[in-house]
């Protein structure tokens, strides 16, 4: 297949249009979710339900078993809300990377469907679908990626057919580094949206902060991040009696402003103008502003999807099916096993 680079991707996959729905099933780690493209890839609203540990992190067997209870009335509401039974031609599913058990909840609900329904099924990946989505609800052409989520954390271009991973934590991801801060402090999962609106509250009680007694290190290499010495200082600095709001504020400000640093670098080193957010934690506001600031310093721009569509859901996958469909093939019921370890790069990109 010949495809033209010079056109713009949204527009290139808007014109290759299918007949029908593709429903996307996520399930890689703490959220179960169906949601679904229409022919020209419009995504529906997502049917979710997330895991929220009552202590620790996730348990992988735990979600696992959420998921499959959940699996059927989720399913059930999705196809009285939001389509048509009849009008799903094909189904996708995060194949992977993810927690095993998690993957093969949704690997299996995808294949029965696919086998009951007589529907092609399409094998995702989970990072490049946060990334599809957002290149075609923005619009942009050829950003540079910063992928922030929980358990990732990279910067990431295209080249040759495949998102490259420039730079990335080398210890946790953003996202889990916020949420084991909030632990620590009896804050639920997902700790980075309430560590949001602590910060922003220090904000408005406070106009002109100071980081003062509240500095953190940074540890930001080349295009390389690492999350863990942030996580530890913070923790020393609330140990030491500073007020918990004023933490999450410094907390937010150290934290991002190395992703910025890194995102700002590859936009740099990888000759682009444009910036595209993904993953949970783009939802932040403060991300986004800081963002915007350095992309309109550079004279470049910021995009970034609606908050429904930063945070695991079904619809993303749904998206990047309908494209491998375009552009590619099905996945053979023999080639559907889970891919705990799939990485960014190795998934071939086919489309503008
Ligand atoms: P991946 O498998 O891509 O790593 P994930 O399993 O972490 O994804 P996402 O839904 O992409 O799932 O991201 C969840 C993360 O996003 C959590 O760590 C959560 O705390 C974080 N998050 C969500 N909203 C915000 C916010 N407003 N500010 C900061 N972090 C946020
Ligand atoms: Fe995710």
């Amino acid at each position: 297949m010949v495809i033209d680079i010079s056109t713009p991707s949204c527009e290139a996959n808007r014109s290759r249009d299918i007949k029908g729905v593709v429903l996307g099933i996520e399930s890689t780690a703490h959220t179960f979710s169906i949601g679904s493209v229409d022919g020209m890839g419009v995504p529906s609203k997502s049917i979710s339900a997330f895991v929220r540990p009552v202590e620790g992190g996730i348990h992988p067997r735990e979600a696992a078993d959420h998921h499959a209870q959940h699996a059927g009335h989720i399913l059930r509401r999705f196809l009285d809300e939001e389509v048509a039974i009849s009008d799903i031609i094909a189904i996708a599913f995060s194949q992977g990377p993810g927690l095993g058990p998690c993957l093969r909840i949704g690997a299996s609900v995808a294949r029965s469907l696919a086998m009951r329904l007589d529907v092609p099924l399409v094998g995702v990946n989970h990072c490049v679908a946060h990334i599809e989505v957002g290149r075609e609800r923005c619009g942009c052409d050829d950003p540079v990626l910063l992928y922030a989520s929980g358990g990732n954390t990279q910067v990431i271009a295209r080249l040759d057919g495949r998102y490259r991973v420039l730079g990335e934590t080398l210890d946790i991801g953003i996202g889990n580094m916020l949420d084991k801060f909030a632990r620590e402090q009896g804050i639920p999962f997902p700790g980075g949206p309430e560590i949001e609106r602590l910060a922003q509250k220090w904000l408005l009680d406070n106009p002109k902060p100071s980081l003062d007694g509240l500095e953190l290190p940074y540890a930001v290499q080349g295009m390389d991040l690492a999350f863990s010495g942030i996580l530890n200082a913070a923790l020393n600095l609330v140990d030491r009696g500073e007020p918990l709001e004023a933490v999450c504020w410094s907390l937010q400000e150290h934290a991002f402003a190395a992703c910025v640093e890194v995102a700002e670098r590859a936009m740099a080193h990888a000759g682009k103008s444009e910036l595209l957010l993904g993953g949970g934690v783009a939802c932040n506001e403060r991300l986004r502003g800081m963002c915007s600031i350095m992309s309109d310093n550079r004279g470049g721009v910021s995009h970034v999807p609606i908050k429904s569509l930063c945070v695991d859901n079904g619809s993303m996958i749904a998206t990047l099916g309908r494209l491998q469909l375009l552009w590619g093939k099905p996945t053979e019921l023999s080639d559907s096993a889970v891919r705990q370890d799939l990485r960014t790069d190795e998934t071939p990109i086919l489309w503008n």
